[in-house]
């Protein structure tokens, strides 16, 4: 039997090829080789994005977003967070297995806190209690269906720790009954500039769309931010944001005639700009439009994510039911 990959997305905005890259493709690959269970992490987006439309809406995305990109349901258990009840109650059942100082020390809420400080603010200030007990749901989210590994990235590596050790605080009182999880970290070095050469966030408002129009995504490929170098000038590639980003969609020989050219001088930026283009158009001009059919079909969305929360509960029910019983509250 393969061993168990899970992940959740947080739907919190417009996918760009930085999720792309940094995310979905990888998680994509990681299911050939896992049971990979993959889910919209709606109730974590929750914590700070408090507008139903918007909410609603993100989800669709998201959900519409992978399926267009090759997600096979057949293959990877996809599904949504609020399909899933038990994860509630295992949240509570593992907070009483929490000690309060590891979330005071969780990244986000620490982060938070120190950003009360330096205003001048108490501590608390505006911070919920959801956003302190975010790590106990999450960690509710992966001991649910017995997950070994968790595919996340280095900013989310401590949550699967805190997972880890509230599995094992559990264990340690009641005898082996969660499994310990551990995570698996995509690769730091995959970071994806944005168009004004800082790494590429929806916070800064410079990312390059997946499924945006031709028009749209073209503005914002020429837009990318470069030196003001003429095509004549040598260059270095390693320090152009397009190369960087082209390199990701290019093949090896293509990459290796730009690199020359760069050096060489004869490379006009909006010359390879016009060539990334062409490249996110190639890749993603089918996606974009199997994702615009389905991203406003949300009955055929719902019932995907309800056939994947099937296959979910099924692995999770018996987990939750042994739970149960050990712990005394039911028999
Ligand atoms: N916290 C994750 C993020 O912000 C999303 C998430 C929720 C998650 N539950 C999870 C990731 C369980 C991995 C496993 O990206």
């Amino acid at each position: 039997m393969k061993k168990i990959a899970l992940s959740g997305i947080k739907p919190t905005g417009e996918l760009h090829i930085g999720n792309y890259l940094g995310m979905i493709k990888p998680a994509l690959e990681l299911a050939e080789k896992y049971q990979a269970l993959y889910f919209i992490a709606d109730y974590h987006a929750l914590t700070t994005v408090r507008d139903r439309e918007k909410l609603n809406h993100l989800v669709y995305e998201i959900t519409a977003g992978l399926l267009a990109l090759g997600l096979d349901t057949d293959k990877i258990i996809f599904f949504r967070q609020a399909d899933i009840p038990e994860i509630f109650e295992l949240a509570w059942i593992l907070s009483c297995f929490t000690p309060k100082g590891l979330l005071n020390r969780a990244h986000a809420y620490k982060a938070a806190v120190d950003a009360n400080s330096a205003a001048g603010k108490k501590p608390d200030a505006e911070i919920n209690a959801g956003l302190f007990n975010y790590p106990v749901l999450m960690a509710a989210d992966i001991l649910l269906y017995g997950s070994q590994v968790v595919p996340v990235g280095q900013d989310q590596k401590q949550h699967v720790e805190i997972a880890r050790d509230i599995a094992i605080a559990l264990n340690n009182n009641y005898g082996k009954i969660l499994t310990p999880p551990h995570p698996l970290i995509q690769d730091a070095t995959m970071i994806v500039p944005g168009i004004d050469g800082r790494k590429m966030s929806k916070n800064y408002k410079n990312t390059i769309a997946l499924f945006a129009d031709a028009k749209t995504r073209r503005k914002q490929v020429m837009r990318i931010v470069t030196d003001s170098k003429k095509p004549e000038e040598s260059k270095n590639p390693d320090e152009c944001n397009v190369f960087t980003i082209y390199r990701y969609f290019a093949t090896p020989d293509e990459i290796e005639t730009k690199r020359d050219l760069y050096g060489s001088g004869g490379l006009a930026y909006s010359d390879i700009k016009q060539e990334l283009f062409d490249l996110l158009e190639e890749q993603f001009g089918k996606s974009r439009n199997a994702y615009l059919d389905l991203v406003q079909d949300h009955g055929r969305l719902d019932a995907i994510l309800s056939q994947g929360a099937e296959k979910a509960r099924a692995i999770a029910v018996p987990i939750m039911n042994q739970l149960r019983h050990r712990i005394g509250i039911k028999t």
